[in-house]
């Protein structure tokens, strides 16, 4: 089989580390790919938002399957122009990905199909959203509608700092288009975790939880970035917490797209807060979390191409899912002054170091080959340094350990990933 995956960051370098383990795949590529990805994957510089070049690039090379990993195309229908003509893609349609594209429509629909999520009201209009903030009460978390890189989401303290978000989002655009509609939501506390799964339109199945730590410093200080680093199964994720959400959330968000005539093929990730008065829906994504995907994936058992196909051809209810009894740990390396400003083009040392050990993965994220065939970085999110190991702790150590493998100037990495562990014995 030949297969095409779309994106080119770590999260598409680990969904290429699976497509390559199948036995069925003896060709993959990449659009655009980056260095990481091409040492298994032929990379091919179409962007991923390049819908007419993909199609034909596919049709072409005649590809038998599309993986679409990133947010932006799926959104902006990739999958139906695939679709359109006569391509298999694995994906949501651009009607079920508005899921994640919408943060408006996501909350109309867990209202009214009773799906736990913060309370909240909609708005359109600068001034009615100014209005309803005098009457509300603090904090209070402010979300631009549309997709806005994971940063269109304030948590405001005080009616003062509320008014200032409402402006910059909806009057001086500052997360463009996305803020022409926002959301206005009650603040909620309780610990994170993300749950991604396979969907089939009708059928669901969870794989194993995870948790990423967004914030750029230690001990969760600093900026909001895509993510620093992430461990799997979450601690936190009890049996009680995964009936819950069985019973109130995966199979009712699934339905309820159903009912709205956008039924969903291809993964959700449910955003989940775990509050005082149980699990909560902070967000969905309508595809692999990025670094999520980097600690999920090398547990998984399954051939990913065997449940990609029953996601498309909706036998899913026929795939065993299952997870390696283990942990992982994802440490992202990025380059210091992330996200903000930072150096790009320096170069990469030891990645030689992970061939051939078992257990251990060096996903790129930000990285390119220059004129003279080296590494160098080519973003502020540079490598995931994962491990696996019997334990959390033992991953997180191990993971750890392979940090000091590779080096390059300006390398900067959270030294707390995982530490949440502790407080879970
Ligand atoms: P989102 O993109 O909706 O997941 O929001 C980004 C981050 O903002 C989440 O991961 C949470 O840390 C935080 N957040 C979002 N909504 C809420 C809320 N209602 N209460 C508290 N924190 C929130
Ligand atoms: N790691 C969060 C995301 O992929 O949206």
């Amino acid at each position: 089989m030949k297969v095409l995956i779309v994106g080119s960051g770590g999260r598409e370098h680990a969904i290429a580390a699976s497509v390559a383990k199948s036995t069925r795949v003896d060709r993959i590529y990449c659009a655009p790919g980056n260095a990481g990805i091409a040492q298994l994957a032929e990379c091919v510089p179409i962007g991923a938002m390049e819908f007419d070049k993909l199609a034909a690039f596919a049709r072409e090379q005649a590809v038998d399957l599309t993986i679409v990993g990133m947010d932006d195309p799926l959104v902006g229908g990739l999958v139906d122009v695939f679709e359109a003509e006569g391509l298999r893609v694995f994906g949501p349609r651009k009607n079920a990905a508005i899921l994640e594209g919408s943060k408006a429509f996501s909350k109309d629909l867990m209202k009214k199909y009773n799906i736990p999520t913060a309370a909240y009201e909609n708005f359109d209009d600068a001034d009615k959203a100014l209005a309803y903030l005098e009457t509300a009460s603090f904090p209070i978390v402010l979300k631009a509608d549309g997709l806005a890189l994971g940063k269109g989401v304030l948590i405001c303290n005080t009616l003062e700092e509320a008014k200032d978000g409402v402006k910059a989002i909806m009057l001086d655009k500052q997360f463009g288009a996305s803020g022409n509609r926002m959301v206005i939501e009650e603040f909620m506390t309780g610990r994170e975790v993300s749950v991604l799964s396979y969907v089939d339109g009708k059928t669901i199945k969870t794989m194993t939880s995870a948790q990423d730590h967004k914030r750029a410093g230690d001990g969760d200080t600093g900026l909001n970035t895509g993510g620093m680093g992430t461990f799997s199964p979450s601690p936190f994720y009890t049996k009680e917490v995964d009936a819950f959400c069985e019973k109130y959330i995966y199979q009712a968000t699934v339905d309820a797209m159903a009912a709205e005539g956008r039924p969903f093929q291809g993964i959700i990730f449910f955003g989940l807060m775990l509050t005082p008065n149980g699990p909560r829906v902070l967000e969905y994504n309508a595809r692999f979390g990025d670094p999520e995907a980097q600690v999920v994936l090398p547990r998984m058992k399954n051939d990913i191409i065997d449940v990609m196909e029953a996601c498309i051809d909706g036998r899913l209810d026929e795939i065993d899912l299952q997870f390696e009894e283990n942990a992982a740990v994802c440490v992202v390396l990025a380059s210091d002054g992330y996200p903000v400003k930072y150096d790009k083009g320096l170069e990469i040392r030891g990645l030689e170091s992970f061939e051939g050990k078992e257990g251990y993965y060096c996903f790129h994220a930000g990285t390119k080959r220059d004129e003279n065939g080296k590494f160098v970085t080519n973003g502020g999110r540079v490598l995931g340094i994962t491990a696996k190991g019997a334990t959390l702790k033992e991953a997180r150590q191990n993971a750890y350990a392979a940090t000091e493998w590779v080096t390059f100037d300006n390398k900067y990495m959270r030294h707390d990933i995982g530490k949440a562990i502790d407080e879970a014995d």
